[in-house]
C-alpha cells in the first residue's frame, strides 16, 4: 500500500452521498433473489457486471432499479444496510447518512414500512456494534409525479423521527426542481432538512432552483455549478455544500477523463466540496477508492485529503458540538 493509499484509508471520514439501493452487490442480489424466488435478467455474476457499463445517468438508473426489484422483505433491506455499514467500517468511516428511494419499493407493492423499518434497524446495529453514526434522507424520484411525492411524502410522517432530510434524485434533465417546490415547503413545514441532486446533468439554472425553491442546506453533485461564476459565489457566500461523487462522474460520463474532474477547481473557489461514493456497487468503488481516485488523478496533497476529510464532517447534519469533535479527530490524525 503506497503512503497515500494508508493515509486515505486510515484518515477519519463521513460520507454524505450514499443510495442504500446503490450499494446492491451483484452476491447479494443473487442471494436475495433466490430466497424470494425471484429471477435476475442477468444469469450469473459475471453477467451483471458485465452490464455495469453506462453512457449517462439514464442509463444506470435503468439497471439500478431493476438490481433493487429483487428487494422484498424488511430483513432484505436490513441486510443490504449492513453490509454496506461493514464495509465502510473497514474504511474509517465514522459517520454516514444515506438516501432511500421508497417509489422504487413502494411502486412494487412493497410497504413503506417494511424497507424504512429493515434500514433502521441495521443503522442502529451500525451505531452500537461498529460505532458508526448516521441520518437518514428519504429521497423523491423526480421522473415521478408530484402525486407519488406527496403520497411517499405523507406515509414518511409516521416515521419523522428516524428521518433526517428530504431529497432529490433519479433523472435529472427535464424535471427541473421547481416540478418538486409545493412538495418541499412541506417537508420544510415538517421540520425535515432538504437537499437535491443537481448540477449532475442538469444546467446551473437548475442548482439556483435548489437553493431558491426547495431551500436546501446541500447540492448533491453540482458539478455544473462551476459555469456559472455568480452561483460559484452564492455557493461559496453561503457555505452550501457540494457532495461530490467521482468515480460515479467518471462512469456516467460527467467527466471524460479523472484528470479533468473538477474538485480541485470547486476547492480553490472556496466551494465546500466533499468526496462520496453514489453507488458504489455500481461505480467501481467505496468513498476511498473515490478519495484515491481524485488523489491519483489530480496528484492532492495530504493537507487536501485532510481537508476533504474535515469538510465531510462541516457539511454534514451532525449537531455542531458533534461536527467540531470529528474534525479534531482528524486534525489529530493529520498530525501524528
Ligand atoms: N439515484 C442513484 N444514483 C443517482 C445519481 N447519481 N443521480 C441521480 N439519481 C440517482
Ligand atoms: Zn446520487
Amino acid at each position: 500500500m503506497s503512503a497515500i493509499e494508508k493515509f486515505i484509508a486510515e484518515i477519519p471520514k463521513a460520507e454524505l452521498h450514499l443510495h442504500i439501493e446503490g450499494t446492491f452487490e451483484p452476491e447479494l442480489m443473487f442471494e436475495i433473489a433466490i430466497r424470494n424466488n425471484l429471477k435476475l435478467k442477468y444469469s450469473s455474476v459475471d453477467e451483471l457486471k458485465a452490464a455495469y457499463n453506462f453512457n449517462n445517468l439514464q442509463e444506470f438508473l435503468d439497471i439500478y432499479y431493476s438490481g433493487a426489484d429483487v428487494l422484498i422483505e424488511e430483513q432484505d433491506f436490513y441486510d443490504l444496510t449492513w453490509a454496506y455499514l461493514q464495509k465502510i467500517h473497514s474504511q474509517n468511516v465514522l459517520h454516514t447518512e444515506i438516501f432511500f428511494d421508497p417509489q422504487t419499493h413502494s411502486s412494487r407493492g412493497v410497504h413503506f414500512s417494511k424497507v424504512i423499518s429493515g434500514i433502521h434497524r441495521a443503522l442502529e446495529d451500525g451505531q452500537t456494534k461498529l460505532g458508526i453514526s448516521s441520518k437518514l434522507i428519504l429521497s423523491i424520484l423526480r421522473h415521478l409525479s408530484e402525486e407519488s411525492a406527496i403520497q411517499t411524502l405523507e406515509e414518511a410522517l409516521e416515521y419523522k423521527n428516524w428521518i433526517t432530510a428530504v431529497g432529490l434524485d433519479s433523472s435529472e434533465r427535464g424535471h427541473p426542481p421547481s416540478k418538486f417546490q409545493r412538495i418541499f415547503e412541506k417537508a420544510l413545514e415538517e421540520g425535515f432538512l432538504t437537499v437535491a441532486h443537481a448540477g449532475e446533468e442538469g444546467p446551473p439554472e437548475y442548482v439556483w432552483e435548489a437553493l431558491n425553491l426547495l431551500h436546501v442546506s446541500r447540492i448533491d453533485h453540482g458539478n455544473r455549478s462551476l459555469e456559472d461564476p455568480e452561483l460559484v459565489a452564492e455557493l461559496a457566500r453561503r457555505h452550501i455544500p457540494l457532495t461530490v461523487c467521482p468515480l460515479s462522474n467518471l462512469k456516467l460520463k460527467v467527466v471524460n477523463d479523472m484528470s479533468k474532474h473538477p474538485l480541485t477547481e470547486m476547492l480553490d473557489k472556496g466551494l465546500l466540496a466533499t468526496v462520496n461514493s453514489d453507488d458504489p456497487a455500481y461505480f467501481g468503488g467505496y468513498v476511498n477508492e473515490n478519495y484515491l481516485a481524485v488523489a491519483k488523478a489530480l496528484n492532492l496533497s495530504k493537507q487536501q485529503i485532510t481537508q476533504l476529510a474535515k469538510n465531510s464532517f462541516a457539511a454534514s447534519f451532525l449537531e455542531e458540538k458533534e461536527k467540531k469533535s470529528m474534525i479534531e479527530k482528524v486534525e489529530k490524525f493529520s498530525h501524528q
